[in-house]
């Protein structure tokens, strides 16, 4: 099949936003010998047309066609979490967050949430997820066994939390491990689907729970890993008198074996010059998550010091601490979080604006590189699955007038991300077929 628009991607390797943009472009996608669906050719329609000429062409002229995105960190237990007030990060967990997921030890609670979190992202464009289930192993059978069925790309783990954690989520050191390596067994590399190692932050998990995890790191190295760092100051000062030993909140998980390639860290807002040459050395990456930082006061990502030192890093809603769903919205957000020049405890920092391309690329083709998936998805390079959204630059008045008026594609597409909302995504493609059904038949839950 092919499809035939504007075109927006990138280069999947670079550690930078290296943007490729065809207004009259040709996407074509054929099944390859395991029938997986790929890119096979992206660029200019009159150059590929005559290569092509006996595919099906799509014909989605005036519309865009862009890799789908990609959100690195994300709770789908929080799904109706989300719009809860807070008072800062610890209080909304005692008082939202943990009640929400205590109710997944319930399988058929789980199964409909991940139904309706799985048509919501769909809705919005977002095609791959890096995602917490709760503490009960069970979360996660839903959750990978509605991305199974709907043949999407979905990396997940069940919560690591045996201390400081009310009845009902905390769970026990042995058991956890054990469940841990039970679902990497059931779950890893089956299909699109992936396991990811899941101490939930410092403060909630034992040293003997830690050093589990680290051991379980380096027997499945292609496991991935993902928690929380430096995300708040309460939150800061609680790991400093818990690890009084360690030189920072970062350097924890290192001495558990916890930085690593395929690990991915949501927040790092307060972290040091030291911390960023760890990350950048160990190849662990940042999860930046603006809308919840600014949702939960939590600070503002310090986005030079991280690029000077390196960092990995991708962009990420952090749903129920973020505030939507929307890739647009968490691009916004990361902008105005990039131009602060505070940081969030009395420290300046460089305020920087992030071109549209950079933040695009956040979201997508460098969501990927983070994940260790470059080649896979987020870029549309050939070779890549065929995931994709198709977007509408008219779909609202103002969205409509504003990008008709861009005389740059940075302006076009800085216009698209301050603008845009669900309604400009049309279609989304996901391994080739449409998914648009999944949310065009979506009945949201109401019970309890
Ligand atoms: N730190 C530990 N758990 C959480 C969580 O659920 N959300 C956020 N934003 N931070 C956390
Ligand atoms: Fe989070």
């Amino acid at each position: 099949q092919s499809w035939r628009a504007s075109l927006l991607w990138f280069d999947p390797e670079a550690d930078g936003p290296r943007p490729h943009f065809e207004s009259d472009g040709l996407l074509v996608t054929a099944a390859d010998a395991a029938g997986v669906q790929r890119v096979v050719a992206v660029g200019a329609y009159d150059t590929l047309r005559p290569r092509y000429s006996d595919v099906a062409v799509h014909d989605r002229r005036g519309r865009l066609i862009a890799p789908g995105f990609i959100d690195l960190h994300i709770h789908y237990p929080q799904t109706d979490v989300i719009g809860s007030p807070a008072d800062g990060l610890l209080p909304w967990l005692e008082r939202y967050t943990f009640p929400q997921e205590a109710r997944f030890a319930d399988p058929g609670h789980a199964a409909s949430v991940a139904r309706f979190f799985f048509d919501e992202l769909l809705r919005h464009g977002v095609t791959t997820v890096l995602a917490f289930g709760t503490s009960h192993p069970g979360s996660v059978d839903a959750l990978l066994g509605e991305a199974q069925a709907r043949g999407l790309r979905c990396i997940a783990g069940k919560s690591l939390q045996d201390r400081h954690s009310p009845d009902g989520v905390r769970d026990e050191t042995e058991a956890s491990l054990r469940d841990t390596e039970a679902l990497i067994a059931r779950w890893h590399g089956r299909d699109r689907l992936g396991y990811a190692i899941t101490p939930r932050f410092a403060p909630s998990c034992s040293d003997a729970q830690l050093h589990g995890a680290g051991a379980l790191a380096a027997r499945y190295s292609d496991v991935w890993i993902q928690s929380h760092v430096a995300e708040n100051l309460d939150e800061l000062r609680w790991v400093r008198a818990l690890y009084p030993q360690d030189r920072s909140y970062l350097a924890v998980y290192e001495r558990f074996g916890l930085l690593r390639r395929r690990a991915v860290y949501a927040h790092g807002i307060y972290l040091d010059d030291a911390d960023r040459a760890l990350l950048a050395r160990t190849g662990a990456a940042v999860a930046v998550s603006p809308t919840s930082n600014l949702f939960l006061g939590s600070g503002f990502f310090d986005y030079a010091a991280a690029r000077e030192a390196g960092v990995t890093l991708g962009l990420a809603s952090d749903v129920g601490g973020g505030m939507s769903f929307s890739p647009f919205a968490t691009m916004r957000a990361a902008y105005t979080v990039g131009r602060a020049s505070v940081r969030g405890d009395g420290a300046a920092k460089r305020g920087v604006s992030l071109a549209a391309t950079d933040l695009w690329w956040q979201h997508t083709a460098g969501a990927a590189r983070a994940l260790g998936l470059a080649w896979v998805v987020g870029s549309l390079a050939p070779g890549s699955e065929a995931d994709f959204v198709v977007l509408d630059p008219a779909a609202t008045p103002l969205l409509a007038r504003r990008t008709a008026q861009a005389a740059s594609l940075e302006e076009w597409l800085f216009a698209l991300i301050l603008l845009a909302d669900d309604r400009a995504v049309t279609e989304v493609v996901v391994a080739g077929a449409p998914a648009s059904h999944a949310f065009t038949e979506a009945t949201p839950d109401l019970h309890g």
